[in-house]
C-alpha cells in the first residue's frame, strides 16, 4: 500500500461547509416537510448579470467557429481580461497594478489555498482566528503546522484572536513570522480593516520581511468610502503583499468560476541563501504546470462586467444582496441579538444567546426554526459562541427567516 500524506489525518474529518451540508440533509430525510432556508454557505442565489450571460453567449459561438475557436488559453489568464481588471479595479481608482502581475484562476479558494506551496515549508505563518478555514487547513495539509490541540489550535500556528473587544481587528503579532494571510472584508465576521489598521499591517510585514496574503474576494460589498478596497491602497504594500479578488461574490461566480491574483513585479522571496527571487515568477511556474487556465468563455463573461453597463449591472446586485444584510441586521437586532458585520460585508455574525454553543445554536436554529447559519466555532476557537449568517439568500427567504426569528 502507498503511504499516505499524514498531514490530512491532522484535520477534522470533513471541511466546515461539508459537514454542514451533512447535518442539514440528516434532518431534512427525518423532517421531509421542513421547508429550510440556507443561510449558511456563502453561496449566491441570484441570475448572472445581463452583460455576462451576452459575452458567454457569443464567446460559446465563437467556440463553435473553426476561425474564432479557441484551445489552451494563456496560463495567466487572456490579455482582454487581465487589461480590464488592471485598468477598472485599480488604475481608475490611481492604484498602480498592471495587467503581467494579475494571474486568472478559476477562482479565490484554490488561489488562497495553493499559494503556500511558493513558499518554504519552514514558513512561519499567521492567520486570524476566526478565519476562513482555507487559509489554514492548506497548510496543515502542506505540513507547515503540528496536530491539532484541545484548544481547537494547531500547534506550530501563530493565532491573531478577533474578539468584540479589538473589533475583530487581528493585531500584528510580538513574534516574526514569514506570512500572514488577512482578509478584508472579513469572511467571517463581515467587518473590515481600516487604512490605519493596514497600514499597521503594511509596517509589520516591511519590519519582519513578511508577506501579507490579503484576501479582498468580498471588496465590491465595502459601502463606506473611508475603507479600502485593495491593499495597494496602502503606501510599500506593493513590495509586502499578494491580493485575491474573485468574481464569485462581484458577479455571481460562485458556479461560473473565475478569480485572481495580482503579485506585484517587485514583491520577493528569498532562497535559503539569501538569494532575492520574485514571486510573480514561482506563482506563473506553478500556474503553468498544474493550472491549464479558466474557460475561455467565462474569462468572456468576467471581462464583461468592465463597462458601464455592467458596473451597473453588478451595483445592483450587490445592493439586493446589502439589502438583505441590513433586513438580517434589523430583524436581529428587533429580536434582540447582539450583531457585527454586514455594513460593509455580506455576512452577519451574532453572538449566540444564552451562552449556548455555536453548534448548540447551529442546531436550534436547524430543527426549531429551519434556517442553516454557519457555527462560528467552525471558523476558530475565537468564533465560539457566535454565529454567521449570509445575506446571499433570495429576499423572500431572507425575510422569511427574520419573520421566523422575530416571531
Ligand atoms: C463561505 O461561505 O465562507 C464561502 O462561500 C466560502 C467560499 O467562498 O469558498
Amino acid at each position: 500500500m502507498a503511504k499516505i500524506n499524514e498531514n490530512y489525518l491532522k484535520l477534522p474529518q470533513n471541511y466546515l461547509f461539508t459537514e454542514i451540508s451533512r447535518r442539514v440533509k440528516i434532518f431534512q430525510n427525518e423532517n421531509p416537510a421542513a421547508e429550510i432556508i440556507r443561510l449558511g454557505i456563502g453561496d449566491v442565489t441570484q441570475p448572472l448579470p445581463k452583460v455576462c450571460i451576452d459575452a458567454m453567449t457569443a464567446a460559446v459561438a465563437e467556440m463553435g467557429n473553426a476561425e474564432t475557436f479557441r484551445g489552451y488559453g494563456p496560463e495567466q489568464g487572456y490579455l482582454f481580461l487581465r487589461e480590464k481588471i488592471a485598468e477598472w479595479n485599480y488604475q481608475k481608482r490611481g492604484l498602480n497594478v498592471n495587467a503581467d502581475e494579475i494571474f486568472i484562476s478559476d477562482g479565490s479558494k484554490c488561489d488562497c489555498g495553493n499559494i503556500q506551496e511558493i513558499f518554504s515549508l519552514d514558513s512561519k505563518f499567521a492567520v486570524a482566528d476566526p478565519v476562513y478555514p482555507v487559509y489554514l487547513d492548506t497548510n496543515v495539509m502542506a505540513g507547515r503546522t503540528g496536530n491539532l490541540n484541545s484548544d481547537g489550535r494547531f500547534s506550530g500556528v501563530v493565532y491573531l484572536p478577533c474578539t468584540a473587544e479589538n473589533n475583530f481587528n487581528p493585531a500584528p503579532p510580538d513574534e516574526k513570522v514569514d506570512l500572514i494571510y488577512l482578509c478584508s472584508p472579513n469572511n467571517p465576521t463581515g467587518t473590515t480593516l481600516d487604512k490605519a489598521a493596514l497600514a499597521n499591517w503594511v509596517d509589520y510585514a516591511q519590519k519582519n520581511d513578511a508577506v501579507i496574503l490579503y484576501d479582498a474576494a468580498y471588496a465590491a460589498y465595502i459601502t463606506e468610502k473611508k475603507i479600502p478596497r485593495s491593499i495597494y491602497e496602502i503606501d510599500g504594500a506593493r513590495e509586502v503583499a499578494i491580493e485575491f479578488r474573485s468574481f464569485s461574490k462581484t458577479a455571481g461566480f460562485t458556479g461560473t468560476r473565475c478569480g485572481y491574483v495580482v503579485i506585484p513585479e517587485n514583491l520577493y522571496g528569498k532562497t535559503s541563501t539569501g538569494e532575492k527571487v520574485p514571486l510573480k515568477n514561482l506563482w506563473l511556474r506553478r500556474q503553468s504546470t498544474k493550472f491549464n487556465g479558466t474557460a475561455y468563455i467565462i474569462q468572456r463573461g468576467a471581462a464583461a462586467i468592465y463597462s458601464d453597463e455592467g458596473q451597473a449591472q453588478i451595483k445592483n446586485l450587490i445592493e439586493y444582496y446589502m439589502t438583505n444584510a441590513q433586513i438580517i441586521r434589523a430583524g436581529l437586532t428587533a429580536a434582540g441579538f447582539t450583531v457585527y458585520g454586514g455594513i460593509n460585508a455580506p455576512y452577519i455574525w451574532l453572538k449566540t444567546p444564552k451562552n449556548l454553543s455555536s453548534w448548540n445554536f447551529f442546531d436550534e436554529l436547524l430543527t426549531k426554526y429551519n434556517i442553516v447559519g454557519t457555527p462560528g466555532a467552525g471558523f476558530g476557537p475565537c468564533g465560539e459562541g457566535f454565529l454567521r449568517l449570509t445575506a446571499f439568500g433570495s429576499r423572500e427567504n431572507t425575510l422569511a427567516a427574520m419573520q421566523r426569528l422575530t416571531k
